[in-house]
């Protein structure tokens, strides 16, 4: 398959890769060549025509709560604890239940897709039948990524708790009925460190290594919670040593938020390979504080997006990336040392930094998997200039789900679910 377009996409943070009137060849789901021109080899392929749309690789949302998904600007007014306690845990409490889990499940799922995201990373609930379902009906949708079953035996309500030997059975045959999936894959997901005791943590960080599973979880994203890790785990030297005590931290490992980082934490993260995960509408949301991406991409930390609804009021990485910027240039007020994210570095961490979590995705390099939107930016575009760049600035600040007109993942289109 043979897709032409006016083709842009970052290999490296610092700049975009443009080839206006371009053409991007596919086989087996893969990148088999970009350029101006189609390579001799190919020139009896058929051309899918998208001549004066932007093509561009689909954006991966590395952190969020399809459960939460029904509670997208509820619950503004509180911090992290209180709203875990008073919206977030209630809410999840439901998705035992299957009909009502399926309904909400298939509009996040739908959502996700309809806003260009082409590879998610979600948390589900304790629940393993919807969580399975979770996974089942992505795979439906052809959306790619990864779903976990949530792990919590301590300090959420009883109606939640997990009793530590079932929720490491649960977790335990969830990886076994999924370890050969290919588009969909299993995390472990401990919710927080507060959430789980020692031997939780412990067991899921040697079931990962047995089944050689990523995993997910959240750090430093709010001072009450950091305090009361230190209380809970008075034996760890800090919050991120209490995961890499039990096997947790890795090069498979997301850790969304790491606003509050000690310097030690940052050096471990990098040292182990570890991605944090910028979400910054739910930072900013739940008052947790901001991200300082440009000092941790500045350290070598490996830095993707996430949506994080519901903390986080969007399900789009456009308005992901948009608030990145923004967050960025206002934190650079204070620290005007770190300097503020640009647009092409924003872009990157929304495609192909964040989609290094999943191999080779986030970019039309060769040997990429084929994760595309085709962009109609005509409205958006009434003066008709033709800098791609700034064709796609606007995209980014103006446009949103209304502009795409075509999904491609891992090489097939993929339309948007009609479920609702
Ligand atoms: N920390 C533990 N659980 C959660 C959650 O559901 N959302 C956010 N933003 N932070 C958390
Ligand atoms: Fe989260």
């Amino acid at each position: 398959m043979i897709i032409k377009g006016d083709i842009i996409y970052t290999t490296e943070k610092g700049s975009f890769k443009q080839i206006p009137s371009g053409y991007i060849g596919t086989a087996d789901g893969r990148v088999t060549f970009a350029g101006a021109e189609i390579p001799e080899a190919f020139r009896n392929e058929s051309v899918t025509d998208y001549s004066g749309r932007l093509v561009m690789p689909g954006f991966c949302d590395l952190h969020t709560h399809a459960p939460q998904y029904e509670n997208i600007g509820r619950g503004m007014d509180l911090t992290l604890l209180p709203w875990l306690e008073t919206l977030t845990f209630p809410t999840e409490s439901r998705y035992g239940e299957r009909d009502y889990a399926e309904k909400r499940y298939r509009r996040a799922v739908a959502d996700v897709i309809r806003q260009g995201t082409t590879r998610a990373v979600f948390f589900a609930t304790t629940h393993l039948n919807s969580t399975q379902m979770l996974i089942d009906m992505m795979e439906e949708a052809g959306l790619c990524g990864l779903a976990g079953k949530v792990n919590m035996d301590q300090n959420c309500p009883g109606y939640l708790v997990e009793d530590t030997d079932v929720s490491l059975a649960e977790t335990r045959a969830f990886a076994e009925k999924n370890k050969d999936n290919v588009h969909v894959k299993p995390i472990v997901s401990p919710r927080f460190a507060p959430s789980c005791t020692p031997r939780l943590l412990k067991g899921l960080g040697e079931l990962a290594a047995e089944y050689d599973l990523p995993i997910q979880s959240h750090i430093n994203e709010n001072m009450d919670e950091i305090n009361w890790v230190a209380e809970l785990f008075p034996e760890a030297q800090n919050y991120a040593d209490v995961y890499r005590q039990n096997g947790l931290l890795n090069s498979q490992t997301l850790m969304a938020h790491c606003i509050h980082m000690k310097p030690e934490e940052t050096r471990m993260f990098v040292e182990n390979g570890v991605m944090a995960v910028h979400c910054p509408h739910s930072n900013a949301n739940i008052a947790s504080g901001m991200m300082p991406v440009k000092a941790m991409m500045a350290a070598g930390m490996r830095v993707g997006l996430g949506t994080d609804f519901s903390g986080g009021n969007a399900v789009s990485i456009l308005k992901t990336m948009v608030l990145a910027l923004q967050v960025s240039k206002l934190r650079y007020q204070m620290h005007p040392e770190e300097g503020f994210l640009k647009l092409s570095e924003a872009f990157f961490l929304g495609t192909k930094g964040g989609g290094s979590f999943f191999g080779k995705v986030g970019s039309f390099e060769e040997g990429y998997a084929f994760d595309a939107l085709v962009v109609d930016d005509s409205a958006l575009n009434r003066e008709g200039g033709n800098d791609l760049e700034d064709r796609l600035s606007r995209f980014i600040y103006a446009g949103d789900d209304r502009n795409i007109v075509q999904r491609y993942i891992d090489g097939k289109p993929v339309a948007v679910p009609d479920w609702d």
